[in-house]
């Protein structure tokens, strides 16, 4: 999944293609491709596994490829490593069906499987190869692009924005999408299509956003729109009036922002990875059932926010599989000698996948014939690579430094690992399984509530903007959240925080405590409120200024509290999923309201592939 470009109309695609595809290159991709209709009528199909300046330069800039009509694409690998191979687009064996693809098949194994049994052969590892030989079989079966494009839209379970060319259509593309952005433009007699209002914005600014389960039919200067019943719907075009910068960002004012409103889909995305027919399958990642029972204890290692992904798992995991979890800031564990059992699993979590430290605890413990297991958002990256096994975060690529929807993408991925452990190892039943995963797929929809109602956190933002410094306590998974919500606040906005364990600020840190300092209590753990309650009472009572992020109905802290947050009733296993919510909201708020980069704070990096 990545950027789609596509254009018809009167002048040579491929030189279109090539500038619009420059345009999506800030959503990082590992390789690119176009296929342009040539004066024959064939579709010529050119990729490369590395930057859009070598396919450009492969095209001497697009004049070496003829034609008028074509589609392009950067990938971003999430079904297959990143290679020539696998790079869009993708075509059937003659090369009369080409197409490109954003998005997730999610059954794209059960069709491969019938496709296979009805002759199809594939030379990559892409779902994207999959779907475009099943729009291929349909439109054999049909003999016709929109009823083939509706069979697709129908058939498969999933997330795409598809541009497909058929060779008895000249100069014309056929899209459908679902989930996954796809947007019109026309001008004059021409067409063009995209993934992201940048790739052509510099043509029109007139756009059509192609809705869910429609399909469209472009021609020159034209597209006509269908849906799954396939009647032709009228649709307004949109006037956007974004700067090419306001436009990268979807519209929003930072990448940060727009990926926290990302997490949604991703976390749904991520959960649908895994979850097939109502049961947690990790057997892909190479987890299966019967080495989840042989584990003896797991030991985590991780940086950054990925180290408090780290510390919530290790509280899920214990408390639901009753299996020891060790967590360990990488640089720390890769330094310590760390003492392993027979059947020990070593779990490193990285978003870029590239990360020294973690790397390194990889190496250390796969050098004394530990098991590893990655979670891990880049595909093809190297701790994706050399673990044993790894399961992908779906967050799809991450622009602003500090990590939100890798972060959620990457809790998500530890529960299903806790719950399934879980239950493989008997400590859970059947009923508390079924009831686990069904509370996991209401995450979305209360993350999605939660971004919406952000307006007491920006005020809030304003008021504490000033702070210098501020704490967060909090109790068991209260505690991890602390810790990503501190680190959020310092990352962003560069005041000083800190997380501490409740019950342990009055041994030395509460001297610290004085008028007007901000304590941020998060109170999710309803089975330890009353303790984190009277921590935040004792803070008070030394003239702290308290925010309260806890669940609906428990009111015990909003009297003392100048901000109560509450979040939805969830198993206490993943409030850190929700509670985290209005803590990167504040930390971005108040980034703003202190006039910083948030996309890129000082002195950080988004990935530290050095020591
Ligand atoms: C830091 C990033 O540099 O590295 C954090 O700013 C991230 O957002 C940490 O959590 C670990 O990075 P990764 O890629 O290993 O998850």
């Amino acid at each position: 999944m990545c950027g789609i470009v596509g254009y018809t109309g009167k002048q040579q695609a491929a030189p279109i293609l090539l500038d619009g595809l420059s345009k999506l290159e800030y959503r990082g991709y590992d390789s690119a491709g176009v296929a342009v209709r040539n004066s024959s009528g064939k579709h010529e199909v050119v990729k490369t596994n590395g930057r859009l300046g070598v396919l450009s330069d492969m095209l001497d800039g697009g004049k070496a490829l003829k034609g008028v009509c074509g589609i392009g694409h950067t990938r971003w690998a999430t079904h297959g490593m990143p290679s020539e191979a696998n790079a869009h687009p993708h075509f059937n064996d003659d090369r009369s069906v080409v197409a490109v693809h954003n998005g997730i098949i999610e059954n794209y194994g059960a069709l491969k499987d019938k496709l296979t049994s009805k002759g199809y052969t594939f030379y990559s590892e892409t779902d994207t190869e999959i779907a475009t030989k099943l729009v291929d079989y349909y439109y054999k079966k049909w003999n016709d692009p929109i009823e083939a494009m509706v069979s697709f839209s129908l058939r498969v379970r999933g997330s795409y924005a598809m541009a497909v060319m058929f060779e008895d259509y000249p100069e014309e593309i056929f899209i459908a999408r679902k989930d996954s952005p796809l947007i019109v433009g026309i001008t004059g007699d021409e067409t063009f299509l995209a993934s992201d209002v940048p790739a052509i914005l510099k043509y029109t600014r007139n756009i059509y956003y192609v809705d869910n389960m429609e399909i469209a039919r472009l021609e020159k200067g034209k597209a006509t729109f269908y849906n799954v019943d396939k009647k032709v719907i009228t649709k307004k075009s949109v006037k956007i009036d974004w700067d090419v910068e306001a436009a990268e960002k979807g519209g929003y004012a930072h990448f940060m922002l727009k990926e926290m409103h990302e997490q949604p889909e991703v976390v749904a995305n991520t959960l649908n990875a895994f979850i097939k027919n109502g049961k947690i399958n990790l057997s892909e990642g190479g987890l299966t059932d019967e080495h989840l029972k042989s584990i003896g204890n797991i030991q985590i290692a991780a940086c950054g926010s990925a180290y408090h992904v780290g510390v919530a798992a290790k509280y899920v995991i214990e408390d639901l599989a009753r299996v020891p979890v060790n967590v360990d800031v990488a640089s720390e564990f890769r330094y310590r000698n760390p003492i392993f059992g027979s059947n020990d699993l070593l779990i490193v979590i990285s978003q870029s996948g590239e990360t020294a430290d973690t790397l390194a605890a990889l190496r250390e413990a796969k050098g004394r014939g530990v098991k590893t297991l990655a979670v891990v958002n880049v595909l093809g990256s190297s701790i994706a690579r050399e673990a044993d096994a790894a399961l992908y975060t779906k967050a799809g690529p991450e622009i602003s430094v500090a990590t939100t929807k890798a972060y959620s993408a990457q809790l998500i991925v530890a529960y299903l690992v806790a719950v399934q452990l879980a239950f493989v190892r008997g400590t859970i039943d059947g009923e508390r399984y079924k009831n686990l995963i069904a509370q996991l797929q209401t995450i979305p929809a209360e993350i999605k509530k939660l971004l919406d109602c952000d307006e007491k956190l920006k005020w809030f933002a304003t008021k504490i903007s000033n702070k210098k410094d501020v704490f967060f306590i909090g109790r068991g998974i209260d505690y991890a959240i602390c810790l990503e919500g501190s680190l959020k606040l310092k990352e962003i906005s560069y005041i000083h925080s800190e997380a501490y364990a409740a019950g342990e600020l009055k041994h030395g840190t509460i001297s610290l405590i004085e008028d007007d300092t901000l304590v941020i209590g998060v109170v999710t753990q309803m089975q330890l409120a009353e303790k984190s309650v009277s921590n935040l009472i004792e803070v008070e009572a030394r003239g702290a200024y308290i925010m309260s992020v806890t669940v609906n109905g428990n009111y015990a802290i909003e009297k003392q509290s100048k901000l109560t947050l509450y979040i939805p009733n969830i198993d206490p296993c993943f409030t850190a999923s929700l509670a985290v919510i209005p803590l990167q909201l504040l930390s971005y708020y108040v980034g703003v309201a202190r006039g910083l980069d948030v996309d890129k704070p000082r002195n950080l990096a988004k990935c530290v592939a050095v020591e």
